[in-house]
């Protein structure tokens, strides 16, 4: 009989993973706490942008290998893939987590799998065992361990396959099992450590991303000041056989690069330093580039004797997709709509906003006075702007 796979959390990151497996062959239940993720699903559909998704899901649930619900079932591996972020003062918040550890206990038996893939503060993978523990199981004959995702949105059903993973046990035993496990589905090598480690390393992935976005952002900032374009100096810099600065932005978006580091620095402290640094200076300069569009709103005013129409160019955290979770161009669009600025909100990966109106890209062009790139779509690249004031943000100008 084919193995049954029970994951808990149909986002970017299950739904790919639940979609993949059962056409892997894998008998697969899908859980979701939202209903309307489960109908979409069960009809075939997607509730996500993903690239491929649509096929996958569509042929995963027409061949029965994927069903989702509100409530697991039993099964022999269970993989949980819910959000890990944080509450008030960046304290990592695994309430998540523990709620469907809980969830997936009545079900867990003797030899099963149990695999946190959420990103998570060290210690959580311990924690998951505490919980399936005080729930009566054994968890010396349950494999319970942490494998981080690390896949790219637009490229997650590829990179499932094709990424090297990291899979740490809570004992040497579920770190073997588990690396069986993802060897059935995945072509990149697959690491074994414990589960600490692995907990670290993808915390440690997203510190450096975060922390060498940082340099390029305080460049921007240093270059602003000294009337230089940071994009031609971090081109020349990075001719240097030695030298990869990476490229600055509004800040820094998403759920893991600007969330991760946190969960180091909320347990590290002050020997956390330059984690701690990385995540100010890329926050400072969202701050930093609200004020440079007031300031040209207010030099329009001055000179045209009226309020500038301001174009937000992009609200999703990076280019060419629709998720604006922690986006610094949404944020500051809200900052600008907030204090008051004539603000047209510009998306073109989703069709509506529950705060605003989201205009089309030409339309907003036309209108504005002010045109503020915050995130290199591919729809603004060919976008021709004559006489107006552009503030290019990420680099699409160039
Ligand atoms: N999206 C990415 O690119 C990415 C990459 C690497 C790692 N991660 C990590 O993977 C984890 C999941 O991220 P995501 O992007 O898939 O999040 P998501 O918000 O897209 O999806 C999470 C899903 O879990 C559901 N959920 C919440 N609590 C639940 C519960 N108790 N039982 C069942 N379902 C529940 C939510 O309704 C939601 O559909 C996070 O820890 C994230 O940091 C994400």
């Amino acid at each position: 009989m084919d193995k049954k796979v029970c994951v808990v959390g149909l986002g970017y990151i299950g739904l790919p993973t639940a979609a993949l497996l059962a056409n892997r062959s894998y008998e697969v239940r899908g859980v979701d706490v939202v209903q309307s993720t489960v109908d979409i699903i069960n009809r075939g559909e997607i509730h996500i942008v993903e690239p491929e998704l649509d096929t996958f899901v569509r042929a995963a649930v027409n061949s029965g290998k994927l069903k989702a619900d509100i409530k697991p079932a039993q099964a022999d591996v269970f993989i949980i893939a819910v959000p890990t972020p944080f509450h008030e003062g960046y304290v990592p918040n695994i309430d998540y987590v523990i709620s469907a550890t809980k969830s997936i206990a009545p079900y867990v038996q003797e030899g099963n799998i149990v695999i946190l893939e959420s990103t998570s503060p060290v210690g959580t993978t311990d924690k998951v065992a505490e919980v399936l523990a005080s729930h009566g199981i054994d968890t010396r004959k349950v494999h319970v361990a942490h494998c981080p995702e690390r896949v790219l949105p637009g490229h997650i059903m590829r990179e499932l396959v094709e990424n090297d993973r990291i899979v740490g046990g809570t004992t040497s035993e579920a770190t073997e099992v588990t690396v069986a496990f993802y060897q059935t589905f995945v072509e990149g090598e697959v690491l074994a450590t414990d589960a600490k480690t692995a907990e670290m390393a993808k915390l440690t992935e997203n510190s450096f991303r975060d922390t060498n976005i940082a340099f390029a952002n305080e460049l921007s900032i240093l270059c602003d000041k000294f009337d230089i374009d940071v994009w031609e100096l971090i081109k020349l810099a990075n001719r240097h056989p030695r030298v990869n600065i990476l490229q600055p932005g509004a800040g820094v978006g998403g759920h893991c690069i600007a969330v991760d580091p946190w969960f180091i620095v909320h347990a590290g402290g002050e020997d956390a330093k330059i984690i701690r640094t990385a995540r100010e200076v890329n926050t400072y300069k969202t701050e930093w580039a609200i004020e440079k569009i007031k300031n040209a709103a207010l030099a329009f005013e001055n000179e045209n004797g009226r309020k500038a129409k301001i174009a937000c160019m992009g609200l999703a955290f990076k280019p060419d997709i629709d998720d604006l979770r922690e986006s610094p161009a949404l944020y500051i669009t809200r900052r600008l709509i907030a204090d008051g600025l004539e603000v047209l909100a510009i998306e073109p990966n989703i069709s509506e906003h529950k705060d605003f109106d989201v205009v089309n890209y030409n339309e907003a062009v036309e209108k504005a006075d002010v045109i503020v790139f915050l995130v290199a779509h591919k729809e603004f690249k060919d976008l021709k702007i004559f006489g107006k004031e552009t503030i290019d943000f990420c680099g699409i100008t160039v």
